[in-house]
């Protein structure tokens, strides 16, 4: 799949099947995140693959109930900040949104949906993981096979516009100077 249809295709997916990921695949997804770029090579990220229902409980205690469909994900990759070693104090959080893009890209290219979720509240997620110092989980990425359909909470969420799929013309964004 060329890089632009992998990007076209990919989109927040809010409902899975209920069937479990190889996984090869999980992995083959990790790997475009490890590829990822990085402020002076610092990688400071760590992916925590969480697939049974009583670690993803945990999980889901620190989430909002806005994020309650990720329930029906079969995978959950969290993604810590590692400050443990070198990093960037500007540009850690980028360096792992570089490393979350590639790894949705990499999916939607393997056929799996993808959404990432920054609605928890950090501090928990850090601690139901319990992480040691150094570490914080940031965000987490659900994984799995789309079902095509919308949750229902989320159609009640989609009218605030937050989630909303269209992009501002290109024309509002980029500027060409003379
Ligand atoms: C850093 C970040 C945090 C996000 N957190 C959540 C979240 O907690 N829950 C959720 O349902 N979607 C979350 N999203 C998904 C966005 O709502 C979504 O990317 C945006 O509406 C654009 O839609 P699209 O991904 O389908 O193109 C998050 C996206 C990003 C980049």
């Amino acid at each position: 799949m060329d890089v632009i249809r992998a990007i076209k295709v990919r989109y927040s997916c809010r409902d899975y099947l209920k069937k479990p990921v190889p996984e090869g695949l999980i992995r083959d997804v990790l790997e475009a995140g490890r590829l990822a770029p990085s402020a002076r090579n610092t990688q400071p990220w760590k992916f925590i693959v969480i697939r049974s229902e009583e670690k993803k409980r945990g999980i889901m205690k620190a989430q909002p109930l806005f994020n309650s469909w990720m329930k029906s994900a079969p995978v959950f990759i969290v993604v810590v900040s590692d400050k443990r070693g070198k990093f960037s104090e500007r540009y850690h959080m980028v360096d792992l949104g570089f490393a979350v893009q590639n790894m949705m890209l990499r999916a939607s290219e393997l056929g799996l949906g993808t959404c990432v979720t920054g609605g928890a509240r950090w501090n928990n997620l850090t601690k139901v993981l319990g992480l040691e110092r150094g570490l914080k989980a940031v965000m987490v990425v659900t994984v799995g096979y789309p079902s095509g359909k919308k949750p229902l909470l989320f159609k009640v969420a989609e009218k605030t516009g937050a989630y909303k799929h269209d992009r501002k013309p290109l024309e509002e964004i980029a500027e060409f100077l003379k």
